[in-house]
């Protein structure tokens, strides 16, 4: 595999989130304490930043998804390994996601959580390969929209490589 080549830098990354962070402290001002759910593995570096940049109550939670199939892209068969530990029950809910694909995995999660009868639930993802969709699912709280190459860093993986980059790089894998 190349060595990654920046497509988004850790400058560029801290100034969209710290946005995005402070929209999301304006939107939910005064609504009681909010509810990030981070999906494991990708959304932790995000998640970590996001929350401490937030300037309202919140709540941590992880939730863990499984594809079925083998290959680079989610087959659309979504599968919860792990759900929440909280009740969030009449909770203002924010999934967060380090990339939006296909949209399968986000769809089913957004489902998921409803299931759980929030007051409302709400989407944030670092990155989308808006050219990739293949369900419609709505990102409120979105970094930035990237072409369809290989991106690795900032919780990205490839082959469980490069996920603590502090930049998003593309990287071209041998096969
Ligand atoms: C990534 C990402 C999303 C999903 C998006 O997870 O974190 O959960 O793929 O793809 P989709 O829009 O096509 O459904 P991945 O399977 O790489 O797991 P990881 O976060 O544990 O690396």
């Amino acid at each position: 595999m190349t060595k990654p080549v920046v497509l988004i830098s850790e400058e560029e990354i801290q100034t969209r989130v710290a946005e995005l962070a402070a929209q999301i402290s304006s939107d939910y001002e005064n609504l009681g304490e909010i509810v990030l759910v981070g999906v494991l593995k990708g959304a932790f570096i995000l998640l970590a930043d996001l929350s401490r940049k937030l300037s309202i109550p919140r709540n941590i939670e992880f939730i863990a998804v499984s594809s079925y199939g083998n290959g680079s892209r989610s087959s659309g068969a979504v599968r919860l390994v792990m759900d929440v530990r909280g009740n969030i029950e009449n909770k203002h809910v924010i999934i967060v996601e380090d990339i939006v694909d296909t949209g399968h995995t986000l769809k089913y999660l957004i489902g998921m959580m409803e299931s759980h009868r929030p007051a409302s639930v709400k989407t944030c993802a670092l990155v989308r390969k808006a050219e990739s969709a293949e369900v419609d699912v709505e990102v409120d709280y979105l970094g930035f929209d990237i072409g369809d190459e290989w991106v690795v860093g900032y919780g990205l993986d490839y082959a469980e490589k490069n996920r603590t980059l502090p930049y998003i790089g593309v990287v071209t894998p041998d096969d």
